[in-house]
């Protein structure tokens, strides 16, 4: 049945005379003569339309919309490609601590060393990770981080004197790779599809020339494949004097176990709100810091945190050729603490576990659901993987997007859709390592029930949420967020 609980608005709720305010007497005198009274032509000519609406409907009224939310802390969230993964309670009442959450970037350094301290040591974790000794944590999220890394790659070329135009990335990139690069003021060039999810070597060989700027390529792949000749690649890329850019979005399935600076890429940039849990979802806030090789440590935005050990200070300073700011004043804080927290947390063995349980929860999910729905590249995956519904659909009209739509009448959010674009009626599933055995099965055998189900039962999901299936585009492009407009 569907749930139209919560979708009243609170305009068609009111009733005359059934508000919630009290205000107090006035316990300060009225205004003396010597003040003018308001100019009758400012004054409203009637109060302002609010809804009015007892208490207890305010509050059911909230709560109920509170319900219909999706989130990681009410269900399972397998988003591929996001890492949905649980955020510790722990780390928010962390990063609300007063010293955090009530500084004020305009403060003096003097009276935020402490902060200055957090962000300089999350800038040395960011590159141990990543095997990339000089850390911006300028951008505001994945995103952003490619087109800072891509513009401090241009800075450097620039500076060296080079012209080169090119960023060059495989089909299976995410959408953000080439619209970075074209922001960037590159030309855009996407390869084929390689045999098996992976580059091929012999295309990229041919394509990379002098003109070659960067390659920018996910590892683990969006297939959730590990790039076995990552390391050819980047040697194809050194030895024409171009740069390799790690998408490091996939960053959860290889935390200490092997490293991008040490496979051969020059740049990455990390998702702290996927791999290091800072809550998001629905647009919500991230932090995308990049990572890169000395040579262009001084291209990087400004500013950076360094320290001074002879008199212990920590400042905010800029690169010697820096691109200048990405972002305002020092990156999205209240996330880079989340992540710091969470790497102080597990440190580096737990970070390891954590990956480990990431890549054995996304294969045993593979493993339950392979017979189910086709998985063509591969067996085995990393954190993630692909499946596809594209025999199903053959077979019963049922696409990807019917099972995405239905399994959110069990209630599971669904797996990410028709990404990448290079498996048809693709279903990219990230369990992430916080998910328990139970949960996995669950999630299994709902998948199982919803391919033997009618049909047409499927093709009209979902039945149980307020609106079943709108026009994607209309909603994203043209909101209806105001009570007029929704009236007429
Ligand atoms: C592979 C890959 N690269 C880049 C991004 C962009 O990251 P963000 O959403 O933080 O901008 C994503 C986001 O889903 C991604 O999956």
């Amino acid at each position: 049945m569907r749930n139209t609980t919560a979708t009243r608005l609170l305009f068609e709720m009111s009733h005359p005379g059934r508000g919630t305010q009290i205000f107090p007497e006035s316990d300060v005198p009225a205004a003396g003569s010597h003040i003018p009274p308001i100019p009758a032509t400012m004054k409203a000519d009637a109060p302002p339309a609010l809804p009015e609406v007892a208490e207890p409907d305010i509050v059911r009224h909230f709560v109920n919309l509170s319900t219909l939310n999706m989130s990681v802390d009410s269900h399972f969230y397998p988003l591929g490609s996001c890492t949905m993964k649980y955020n510790p309670k722990r780390h928010e009442r962390l990063a609300r601590l007063h010293q955090a959450a009530n500084s004020h970037p305009y403060q003096p350094e003097s009276q935020i060393q402490g902060l200055l301290k957090v962000l300089f040591e999350l800038q040395g974790m960011l590159a141990e990770i990543s095997g990339l000794p000089a850390v911006s944590l300028h951008p505001a999220a994945g995103a952003q981080g490619e087109l800072t890394a891509l513009l401090t790659a241009a800075a450097w070329y620039r500076h060296k004197g080079e012209d080169r135009r090119r960023v060059l990335f495989p089909a299976s990139a995410h959408g953000t790779n080439p619209a970075s690069a074209a922001l960037a003021g590159f030309e855009c060039v996407q390869l084929s599809a390689g045999t098996g999810g992976f580059v091929d070597l012999d295309e990229l060989k041919k394509e990379v020339d002098a003109r070659t700027a960067v390659f920018m390529i996910t590892n683990p792949n969006t297939l959730g494949l590990f790039e076995k000749d990552i390391r050819k690649i980047s040697e194809i890329l050194h030895d024409a004097g171009g740069l390799v850019y790690i998408d490091g979005a996939n960053m959860n399935a290889i935390l200490g176990k092997t490293r991008p600076g040490d496979f051969g890429g020059d740049m990455m940039h990390y998702n702290v709100h996927k791999t290091f849990t800072g809550p998001h979802g629905a647009g919500g806030p991230g932090a995308g810091p990049i990572a890169v090789r000395d040579f262009l440590a001084d291209f990087l935005p400004s500013p950076i945190v360094t320290h001074d050990p002879s008199r212990d200070w920590y400042s905010l300073t800029t690169p010697k050729h820096s691109i200048g700011q990405v972002r305002t004043f020092f990156g999205n804080v209240g996330i880079l603490l989340r992540g710091y927290f969470y790497i102080r947390t597990l440190g580096g063995k737990g970070l390891r576990e954590a990956s480990e349980n990431a890549v054995m929860n996304a294969n045993y999910l593979l493993s339950q659901l392979k017979d189910v729905l086709e998985v063509p590249h591969g067996d085995r995956c990393m954190h993630e993987f692909v499946a596809s519904a594209k025999n199903l659909k053959t077979r019963t009209g049922v696409t990807a997007m019917d099972i995405a739509k239905r399994l959110l009448d069990y209630g599971y959010h669904a797996p990410t859709v028709y990404f990448p674009l290079v498996v048809e009626e693709a279903m990219m599933m990230e369990p992430t390592e916080t998910e328990s055995l139970e949960t996995l099965d669950a999630f299994a055998q709902v998948i199982r029930n919803i391919c033997q189900e009618p049909p047409e039962l499927v093709r009209s999901a979902p039945h149980s949420t307020p609106v079943s299936r709108p026009d994607e585009v209309t909603a994203a492009r043209k909101p209806v967020l105001c009570w007029s407009d929704c009236k007429s």
